[in-house]
């Protein structure tokens, strides 16, 4: 089975990144990280990227004059490593460039930790703790020019009813999302995901 090749961007810790890194170390997710871009050079994820000998893009915001532009460079390294798949892993800038929205149309996924369209944004864990909900979760969808609204791939409750503080709901939620987002990358390599309207339904190769 081909392994799918993987963008990561990432601005900052980088857990989701490492996670997924070490399930394809232990076999359990058919995939390689081909790059990892980020907009931030102080990033700890790319001494992560460094330690397992993946090459780092850094574009930094200030080097741009739009975002339009910041993003046709993004799409460049992406053309250039040829990736199948971009896997948005704690991206802090949401992607604004059409040429690249269009160009990888269906092919860059996000992982948010709320139950989408529920507590969207930044501090999504904080605000569902804040709201006093049971339960809340983690969604991987699809990214288009909305913000944290494509089309939804996956979504996993977790109880966080018992959770004492927004720190602790974000720990439980963390854990699900590192096991969740290697699992989705990995299902690109058997699969892939027809996307109807809001719906994006898996089919099996
Ligand atoms: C995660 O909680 C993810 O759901 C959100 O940003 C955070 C990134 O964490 N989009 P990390 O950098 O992967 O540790």
């Amino acid at each position: 089975m081909k392994k799918v090749k993987v963008a990561i961007l990432a601005s900052g810790r980088g857990s989701n990144f490492k996670a997924i890194l070490k399930e394809i170390n232990a076999g359990t997710c058919n995939a390689e990280i081909n790059v990892l871009i980020t907009n931030n050079p102080d990033a700890p994820a790319i001494s992560i990227a460094e330690e397992n000998d993946i090459p780092v893009e850094i574009i930094e915001r200030k080097f741009f004059t739009n975002r339009e532009d910041m993003d046709v460079k993004i799409k460049e390294i992406l053309d250039q490593y040829e990736v199948d798949l971009v896997v948005l892993a704690g991206y802090m800038l949401v992607l604004k460039g059409k040429e690249l929205l269009e160009a990888y149309k269906n092919k860059i996924i996000n992982i948010h930790p709320a139950l989408l369209p529920s507590f969207p944004g930044v501090d999504a864990q904080k605000q569902a703790f804040d709201y006093g909900v049971k339960v809340s979760g983690v969604t991987i969808h699809f990214v288009d020019a909305t913000l944290d609204a494509g089309p939804i791939i996956y979504q996993e409750v977790v109880d966080i009813s018992n959770c004492k503080t927004a720190e602790e709901t974000a720990a439980k939620i963390l854990k699900i999302e590192h096991k969740a987002y290697a699992k989705i990358v990995d299902s690109f390599s058997k699969g892939k995901y027809i996307v109807d309207g809001r719906r994006a339904k898996y089919i099996l190769d």
